[in-house]
């Protein structure tokens, strides 16, 4: 080889080994460059690696977010269906409460036209309160009338009394003169006197036996108008069995069947109610008389919640048209002919009954009887 082709070769390793060199320098640069960019790669995987992590964490967070977002989502999945449950049953309870509401107006309504009725029953009250108050001032003042007429009338009543017994008492005189003389022309003139006079003459002395009777009759009742009731205990029943037992003295014979309870127990005077039941006895004994068998019963019954007492007979009768003629001084229902009598044991027995405070009324049919009733004390119950 030749010095130049050795220049030659030189050169040209030179020329390589500054190739080379260069492309050492290139490389190192290129390896830090590399080992820069891969650090920097490394860097960005670090970055990249916490990143990663970050991003898991926030992945797990949202996730998280997510899961509590689902709860939450199921929560007010069911809140929501509570609400709807809610509103549902509020639509309900809405409906109700309009009806109840509707309820409520009615009944308010029904209230209102109460409470007119109410105001018109209460005027209506009012009015006849009014009206009472009226009525009673009314009947007050009847009553203080009448209080004052009942006086005047016990006055009247006395006064008649009183002359009653002295008309009665007086009369009794001239009629003992006309029977004495009446009866002295008999006994001593009658053969002088033709049959006519002497029938007028027993006409006269049968005028003035009655009259003597009616004349004993008057002043029995003054008396027994102006006797006291001394009232006890006494028993009817024995008082009507003794009168009884006097009616039948008078005809033994008579078929007769006496009813009557064994005691019968009252408030009263006794020797007042032995001229009642004599009185009540001896109509139902004579006006049974044409009977047989006569019945007569003595008894009492309740009545609007009081006693009553009576005598029933099974006789003659009345008519009940002419009820109000028995309680009347001289008026008799049944002619004298048939039934003897004067017409006033029936006054005499009201005037007793009264004055023990009771009342008397009679029941009657014409051939089926009679029954007399009374009581003997006030009576509560208006009748
Ligand atoms: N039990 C009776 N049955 C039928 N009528 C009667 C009865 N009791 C009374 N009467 C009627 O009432 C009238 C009045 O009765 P009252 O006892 O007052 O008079 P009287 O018996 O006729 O006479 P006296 O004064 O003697 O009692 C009677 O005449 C008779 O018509
Ligand atoms: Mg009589």
């Amino acid at each position: 080889m030749s010095v130049l082709e050795r220049e030659h070769g030189r050169d040209a390793i030179d020329e390589t080994q500054r190739a080379l060199l260069n492309i050492l320098e290139d490389l190192t640069a290129e390896q830090s460059g590399f080992e820069a960019g891969q650090r920097a790669v490394l860097n960005i995987l670090d970055d990249a690696e916490a990143e990663k992590v970050n991003l898991e964490r926030a992945q797990r967070a949202v996730l998280n977010i997510l899961h509590d977002s689902e709860v939450e989502k199921t929560n007010l999945q069911g809140a929501q269906r509570a609400v709807v449950n809610i509103l549902e049953d509020s639509e309900a309870e809405n409906v109700s409460l309009q009806s109840a509401q509707r309820a409520v107006v009615n009944i308010l309504e029904d209230l209102d036209s109460e409470r007119s009725t109410v105001e018109v029953t209460n005027r209506e009250l009012q009015a006849q309160i009014e009206e009472r108050v009226r009525a009673q001032h009314e009947i007050n003042a009847l009553n203080a009338s009448l209080e004052s007429r009942v006086a005047e009338l016990a006055t009247a009543n006395q006064e008649l009394e009183a002359f009653t017994y002295s008309v009665a008492h007086d009369l009794r005189a001239p009629l003992r003169g006309i029977d004495g003389f009446s009866l002295a022309l008999l006994e001593d003139f009658e053969p002088k006197l033709d049959p006519e006079a002497q029938g007028y003459l027993g006409r006269i002395r049968t005028g003035v036996s009655r009259m003597g009777r009616l004349i004993d009759d008057l002043l029995h009742l003054s008396r027994i108008s102006r006797a006291e009731v001394r009232r006890e205990k006494v028993d009817l029943s024995a008082l009507a069995l003794a009168g009884m037992a006097e009616l039948q003295k008078s005809a033994p014979e008579r078929a007769l069947d006496f009813v009557i309870p064994p005691s019968l127990e009252v408030d009263g005077d006794p020797n007042l109610l032995r001229i009642v039941l004599d009185n009540l006895l001896g109509n139902a004994w004579k006006f049974s008389a044409k009977r047989i068998p006569a019945r007569i019963e003595v008894g009492t019954e309740e009545q609007n919640g009081r006693h009553v007492y009576f005598v029933r007979d099974n006789g003659a009768g009345f008519d009940m048209k002419y009820v109000g003629k028995l309680f009347a001084p001289f008026q008799r229902l049944h002619a004298a002919s048939e039934f003897p009598g004067t017409g006033i044991g029936l006054v005499t027995v009201a005037r007793i009954v009264r004055k023990h405070g009771g009342k008397i009324w009679a029941e009657g049919e014409v051939d089926k009887g009679a029954t007399l009733y009374f009581t003997l004390e006030k009576s509560i119950v208006c009748s």
